[in-house]
């Protein structure tokens, strides 16, 4: 029987793919000539292939397989490759090294797939099909958040989560580390963020009601261990991008500090209970020079040129009653409350771009955020579209479509999830990210698409993967290719999943 054309088997499906006879086969005498400045994609290909293959693919100038960096090529954009394999040799090439890290990830879906597995696959020969490969992403955000603020995960898992992002080509890890739950993230000018805000006594069973676990919860990550994650990622091609909330969702930094929220001598508790907390933080100076201190450490671990500054469901009670947010919006001329939810992040934003970093905020209406923000768009895609022709950039992060706690399907035996629609395969693949209505110099401003796995009800690895796969799989394809046919994407994935259990992922059936 033929082999199925290689664009029928990678995911996502590359832009050009054409199959020609023969193969190429990988033994332990093939060498790999490594191009100038191609030196990091020579490791990754060694490094994936070796636990299943023990291929050494020592470097040396006559190598048959050869990883190229040319500058010239610039129709292949920053991720973009060529790869062109025949029966006696396998080139690979790039304009930038990620281009050739994503090239990598190709190579490694067109070998058998005992190649993904952790054992040594005995008796299997490394062969690759002939062909000739032009792949180019459609979109430059391709992202997933993980919340690891509503159950915290250990830095080895959060590799294992980039391993899977990687041979996906996604290449954004939004990383969310604070919420009203729990303070991840290490501040060393603020100890008690982790020491206190990174514990709580307790979590609420299920989205509403008084009914609790009775189990205590914390956790926190190391300087060292944030740094060695960003270095691993990078590796693989992917960019941490680290979220700290402000002005709401600080419930865990005000149990930490309460002198920096809104009545300082008021004990607060780490938030126990999921949904919108209404404590916030102040609007005095000292609140301003809290969150511009911790975004000077973030800044020195994270060097992503975006950071993720929250801004998402501040309520507006507490403001409206301090009189020191009343004198704030006096003395600045703003219309009342709601304007410091803009006049606070406009100055956290100022200083982001001062520091030559991009600002990114959850939109709420699309509109409310200040210039200079890259808008995560996730209630509607009217606020995609919105922000876009504001001139802000924006990520397309509709709910309905990429919001992978929600449950995959109406089976009652799927695991209680976030209460709401049922967020099918279906869905996600047919997200386009750029909303109706665009005109082509909108659509020119959506970066992409992202998924968010937020973690209320999703403590474990086994829950996450479960969550996360296969849905991820059409939100890279979508994010990558573009629009694909339902049943070409379904075939894909039916030859990806063989990929998925090689490497124990322990996904949705
Ligand atoms: C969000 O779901 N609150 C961004």
């Amino acid at each position: 029987m033929p082999a199925p054309p290689l664009d029928a088997t990678l995911l996502p499906r590359p832009t050009k793919a054409r199959t020609r006879s023969g193969q190429f086969t990988f033994t332990a005498d093939t060498r790999v000539r490594v191009g100038e400045g191609a030196e990091d994609a020579a490791r990754l290909l060694r490094t994936l292939l070796a636990p299943a293959t023990g291929l050494p693919l020592h470097p040396a100038d006559d190598g048959a397989v050869v990883l190229a960096l040319d500058p010239d090529l610039t129709g292949l954009g920053t991720e973009g490759y060529g790869l062109t394999v025949g029966p006696h040799s396998v080139l690979l090439r790039a304009a930038r090294l990620t281009g050739l890290l994503r090239g990598v990830q190709t190579i490694r879906q067109l070998l058998p797939v005992q190649a993904l597995a952790r054992a040594p696959g005995r008796g299997v020969r490394w062969t690759l099909p002939c062909a000739e490969i032009t792949d180019v992403p459609r979109h430059p955000w391709r992202g997933a958040m993980l919340d690891v603020a509503r159950h915290f995960q250990p830095v080895e898992y959060l590799r294992r989560y980039v391993d899977l992002l990687a041979l996906h080509k996604i290449n954004v890890f939004h990383l969310h580390l604070t919420d009203d739950q729990g303070w991840r993230m290490p501040v060393t000018a603020y100890p008690k963020l982790t020491e206190i805000g990174g514990h709580r006594t307790r979590s609420m069973t299920g989205p509403t009601g008084d009914v609790y676990d009775g189990t205590a919860h914390g956790g926190a990550y190391t300087r060292a261990e944030l740094a060695g994650l960003v270095e691993y990622a990078s590796a693989l091609g992917v960019t941490v991008v680290p979220e700290i909330e402000m002005p709401g969702h600080v419930r865990a930094a005000l149990a930490a500090y309460p002198r920096l929220g809104n009545a300082p001598d008021r004990a607060l508790e780490v938030w126990t209970r999921w949904g919108v907390c209404d404590t916030v933080l102040g609007v005095h100076d000292e609140v301003l020079d809290f969150c511009r201190t911790v975004l000077e450490e973030v800044m020195e671990l994270f060097p992503s040129p975006y950071l993720h500054v929250g801004g998402d469901e501040c309520p507006l009670t507490e403001w409206e009653r301090s009189p020191l947010a009343r004198a704030r919006i006096a003395a600045e001329g703003l219309h009342g409350p709601a304007d410091l939810h803009r006049w606070f992040l406009a100055r956290i934003g100022d200083f982001l771009v001062r520091n030559g970093r991009r600002p990114v905020g959850w939109a709420e209406t699309g509109t409310e955020l200040p210039d200079g923000f890259t808008v995560m768009a996730w209630r509607d895609p009217a606020h995609a579209l919105a922000a876009a022709r504001r001139g802000h950039d924006v990520i397309n992060a509709h709910h309905r479509a990429t919001y992978l706690d929600h449950p995959q399907s109406a089976d009652p035996r799927e695991p209680p999830g976030q209460p709401g629609a049922v967020v099918a395969l279906r869905d996600v693949h047919g997200h386009d990210p750029v909303p109706a209505g665009a005109t082509s110099d909108v659509a020119a401003r959506v970066l992409g698409t992202q998924a968010q796995l937020w973690t209320e009800f999703a403590a474990t690895p086994e829950r996450l993967e479960y969550l996360t796969y296969p849905r991820l799989c059409a939100l890279a394809d979508r994010g990558w290719s573009g629009p694909t046919e339902w049943g070409d994407f379904r075939s894909r994935l039916d030859l990806h999943t063989a990929r998925l259990d090689a490497l124990e992922v322990r996904r949705h059936p």
